[in-house]
Parts: structure tokens; sequence; C-alpha cells
């Protein structure tokens, strides 16, 4: 039965295209939903005495909309009227409020007054206002080149769908990775570059509408892990710190998130989580390999650097502070001596200038003083240069000179002018 009908509209539809003229056309041509649309026909000819409208892809009479008598203006509904379809005198089809599933093929049938009858088709695509879609992500917090990024546009309807990413449309390149419907970006191996805020966007001719930015976080590093020197100076792998002065070590890297940070110190932890390590006085003891390790919680990656501190040889200003500072006559007096050579050989100690007769002792490599011309039995030499006068008498005031001589065979003298206060 109904391939009997099929194959006569076939028929039909071959016969009736040799001089088929009528057509129909959409009024507005791209409707959205809720307009009053028009299926407006052209090219009728003859005496026509009714219009038979059909919904569907076939002339069928369950597709039926409406029957219309020309001459009474009767109008008969069919199975698929929906109650805002009315037929027009002049055979034009109004569907008032046109909603989505008024979409589809219309098909008109004309009767004349010889019973021929006259077929025309017309597509009716009705466009909805669309919704926000959301994109929705599998995850937002991702690590780099190991994890994969899918981001879903949600959306009920049908439309296009373009992304955009901080707010521009997507380069060409980033879509490589969408779904043929483009409803679904896909990227394995995410790289830091991709990470931010992701929008999609449904439209159709008639509204177009762009979802809430999702914020996509990607993790990488440390990376770079580098000790810079104060925070700006980059160094190299030795710095060169003066005797008694503060610095600060800034571990840097490139890391996502920041990392946590250990210190180490000639290969001994210190008890230090931050991000820089204070060096506040600068001595001998705090020479050696200052290491740092970045460790990103997140890619479970980390890195290290390590830089070797050194007193700055040129630096060592030395300095003969007397110990008090004025002393009585009957007290001790200590010459201590600040940022003596590291590399001493042998020093020797002078009253008054440098020269043999005014020498009052000489330390020598092994540690032991042998007392000079000027000795008078009450001074006493250290290994760290300090000259020791006990029992001052007033006699005692006046220069003292240091001369210093080290492995490399550098010599330095140094003065300084005791006072010794008179006792009251
Ligand atoms: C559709 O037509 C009805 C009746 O004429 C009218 O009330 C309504 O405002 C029209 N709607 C639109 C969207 O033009
Ligand atoms: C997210 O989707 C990708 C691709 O389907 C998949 O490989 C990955 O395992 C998913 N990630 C999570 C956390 O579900
Ligand atoms: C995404 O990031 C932007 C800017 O940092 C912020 O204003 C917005 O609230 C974030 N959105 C979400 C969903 O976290
Ligand atoms: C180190 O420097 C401080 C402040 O500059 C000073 O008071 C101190 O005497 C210095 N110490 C030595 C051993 O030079
Ligand atoms: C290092 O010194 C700076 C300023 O001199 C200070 O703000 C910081 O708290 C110190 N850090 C440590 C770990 O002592
Ligand atoms: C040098 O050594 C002596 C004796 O050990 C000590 O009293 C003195 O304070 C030291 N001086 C300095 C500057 O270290
Ligand atoms: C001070 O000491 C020197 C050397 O020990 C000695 O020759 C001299 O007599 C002393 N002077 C006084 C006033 O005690």
């Amino acid at each position: 039965m109904a391939l009997t009908g099929y194959s006569w509209l076939l028929l039909s539809a071959v016969f009736l295209n040799v001089r088929a003229e009528i057509s129909i056309t959409p009024e507005p041509a791209q409707p959205a939903e809720g307009d009053n649309v028009t299926l407006v026909v052209h090219g009728l000819s003859g005496e026509l005495l009714a219009y038979n409208w059909y919904a569907g892809p076939t002339l069928s009479v369950s597709y039926l909309v409406a029957s219309y008598i020309v001459s009474t203006g009767d109008e008969t509904p069919g199975p698929t009227h929906t109650g805002r379809e009315t037929v027009r005198p002049d055979g034009s089809l109004d569907i008032q409020g046109v909603l989505p599933r008024h979409s589809g093929t219309y098909i008109l049938q004309t009767l004349n007054r010889q019973f021929q009858t006259e077929v025309g088709y017309g597509h009716l695509q009705v466009y909805e206002i669309l919704a926000q879609p959301v994109v929705v992500a599998n995850n937002t917090a991702l690590v780099e080149r190991r994890d994969t990024l899918r981001l879903l546009c949600s959306s009920p309807s049908p439309a296009e769908v373009r992304w955009f990413f901080n707010g521009e449309a997507l380069p060409i390149a980033i879509r490589l990775g969408l779904s043929p419907d483009g409803r679904v970006l896909t990227r394995h191996g995410i790289r830091r570059e991709e990470a931010g805020a992701y929008q999609c966007e449904v439209w159709n001719p008639v509204s177009v509408s762009r979802s809430e930015p999702i914020n996509l976080t990607v993790y990488f590093g440390p990376e770079r892990v580098a000790i810079l020197q104060d925070s700006t100076t980059r160094t190299g792998c030795t710095i060169k710190v003066d005797f008694n002065t503060s610095i600060t070590l800034w571990c840097v890297s490139r890391s996502c998130p920041e990392p946590e940070y250990v210190w180490a110190f000639n290969g001994r932890a210190l008890k230090n989580g931050q991000d820089h390590l204070n060096i506040s006085s600068m001595t001998a003891a705090q020479e050696g390999t200052y290491t740092c390790i970045a460790k990103n919680t997140k890619t479970l990656l980390s890195g290290s650097a390590s830089v070797v501190v050194k007193l700055s040889a040129a630096a060592v200003a030395m300095m003969i502070v007397p110990i008090p500072a004025k002393p009585m006559e009957g007290q001790d007096v200590t010459l201590t001596v600040q940022g003596y050579p590291k590399d001493l050989l042998v020093y020797a100690w002078y009253r008054g200038p440098a020269s043999e007769p005014s020498r009052l002792l000489s330390q020598l490599p092994s540690g032991n003083w042998i007392a000079g011309p000027a000795h008078t039995g009450r001074e006493v030499g250290f290994a760290n240069c300090s000259l020791l006068v006990q029992k001052l008498n007033l006699t005692d005031a006046g220069r003292y000179t240091l001369k210093t001589v080290t492995l490399q065979g550098k010599t330095e003298t140094l003065e300084v002018e005791l006072q010794v206060a008179r006792e009251c």
C-alpha cells in the first residue's frame, strides 16, 4: 500500500517536473522560533479548486496538514496540523509562532477543474534561540606533556560550534584537535601555552550564545633551576663574598605550581623550606657548596642547582683592632686581626716600623713563634695573627706593625696606633 503510494508519487513528481512551476519559499527565509512564518507559493496557474498541504517528505495522508476548498474557504485540518497553520486563499500557508519541530519538507498539492494535480516542494528550517552552552572538562588541572585535555561544548540544540581561548577565536592549529561536529576539543600531551580560559560558542543564523569561561591550569617544571645572588644578579658556579658581609641566595625556577624548596650545605640538608637562604655574616665556616632542590608536588619532578660560596680574597681587608680599644696601664690588650689571609704562611709583629731591630716576634708555619729583638717577655702571638701584650706600661703606647706573607708569597703590612691610658 505504502509502496504503491510512493510509486505514484515518484511518477507524478517526474511527470509534474516537466511543467512544475510551483515554488515555495518561507518568509522570513531564516525564521527563529516564535516567528510568524508564511510558506509563500509562487507559480500557481489555472482555476484551482483545492489545496492540500503536507508536512513530511512524501505525499501521504498521514502527513496532511490541511485541505482547503478555494470556493468556500473551508479548511479541514489533517493529522499533522499543530493548531498554528492556516491556508490562505492564494494557497500560501501561515504558521503562527513557529517551533523547531515545524522544520522539514512541505508539499503543496493543487487540484484544478480538470481534476489535474500539481505539486510544489518547499523546505522550512526553524532556528532555535540558543541557550547558553556549558564547557565540560574532564579535568581542569593537567600535567604538561602527560595529560590529555578533553573539553565538551554541551548544548541541547543543533548549532554550529566555535571555540575561544582567552577571549580570542581558537587558532586553526589548535582546532585540529576538534571532533567532526566541533563539540569536543581534545589535546594530547597538553602544553603550558594552552593553559587559560576556554569558552565555546554555539550559533545559528538567528542567535549566538557563548559559554562562561572554564579555566585550565597546566602544571610543569621545575625547569632551569638556578641560584641567584640577591635576587638580581645571575651568578656563575662560584660566588665570592666579602668577609663579614651578608648575602641572600635565591633559588629560582620555571615551575607551576611554585615548587617546594630544600637547601643543602656541603651535602647536608638545612632546615630551610624557603626560596631563599641568608648568609648573615660571611666567614670561612660558611665557605662551601650550597645546593637548592626544587620539587614540584604536581608534576612530581624535581631539579637542583649548586653554587660554591667563597670568601673573596681581594675583599679581605685586613684590620687590626685592639681589644679593649683603650686599655689602661697594667691591663692586657689583644691586637686582634680581622680578615687575615686564609693562606697565611708566616707573620711578624714589630713595635714601630717593620725592621729587624723592632721585631717583637714572628710565627712560623708550624705554629711556633720566635721572639725577636724587641720582645719584652710580655707579648704572645696566636695562630690567628693576634698579638697579646700583657701588663701594659705607658711606654707600650705607639705604633705596631704587622707583616704577613701568604703561601703565594704575597706580602702585606698593616699598622695600628696603640693608646695606653694612665692609671688615675
Ligand atoms: C504573530 O501573529 C500574531 C497574530 O497576528 C501576533 O499577535 C504576534 O505578535 C505575531 N508574532 C510575531 C513574532 O510577529
Ligand atoms: C580526559 O579525557 C581524555 C581523552 O578522552 C582521557 O585520555 C583522559 O584520561 C581523561 N582524563 C580524566 C582525568 O578523566
Ligand atoms: C577564571 O579566571 C578568571 C581570571 O583569572 C577569573 O576572573 C574567573 O573567575 C575564573 N573562573 C573560574 C570558573 O574559576
Ligand atoms: C662584622 O660586621 C659588623 C657590622 O658591620 C661589625 O659590628 C663586626 O665587628 C664585624 N665583625 C668582624 C669580625 O669583622
Ligand atoms: C633573610 O633576610 C631577609 C631580609 O634581610 C628577611 O626578610 C628574611 O626573612 C630572611 N630569611 C631567613 C630564612 O632568615
Ligand atoms: C685569636 O685567637 C685568640 C686566642 O685563641 C683569641 O683570644 C682571639 O679572640 C682571636 N681573635 C680573632 C679576631 O679571632
Ligand atoms: C715598661 O716596660 C719595659 C719593658 O718591659 C721596661 O723596660 C720599662 O722599664 C717599663 N716602664 C715602666 C715605667 O714600668
